[in-house]
């Protein structure tokens, strides 16, 4: 366990955490934060994405302890209700796989 330290949505927190958990689930589990939500875990989908630091970022594919002494703003800072929230859906798996294939064609890939 390693002792984590940021800001989150203007409140200083300290977390316990595995140091491969990623940062995701330490808002989502350990402060129950749940606004950044778990889609593809690959960095594709935006479903997790937070800011840190002023900058957008996914949640899913970075490990929590890179964000010691950072400041992290989740969606619930913004005030967006989940339950309207276009990203904060349960996850459809025919618009997930459309969503990969439209980004993976724009790509070129
Ligand atoms: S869960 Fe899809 S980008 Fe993080």
């Amino acid at each position: 366990m390693k002792s984590i330290v940021f800001n989150v949505n203007g409140q200083s927190v300290t977390v316990e955490a595995e140091p491969e958990k990623p940062l995701l689930w330490v808002l989502r589990e350990d402060l129950g934060l749940t606004g950044a939500k778990y889609g593809c875990g690959m960095a594709l989908c935006g479903c997790c994405t937070v800011h840190l630091n002023g900058k957008a970022l996914k949640s899913c594919t970075m490990l929590a302890v890179q964000a010691d002494g950072a400041e992290i703003t989740s969606r619930r800072q913004f005030a967006i209700d989940d339950d309207d929230d276009v990203l904060g859906k349960p996850l459809d798996l025919k618009e997930f796989l459309a969503t990969v294939k439209r980004i993976l064609e724009r790509s070129g890939r």
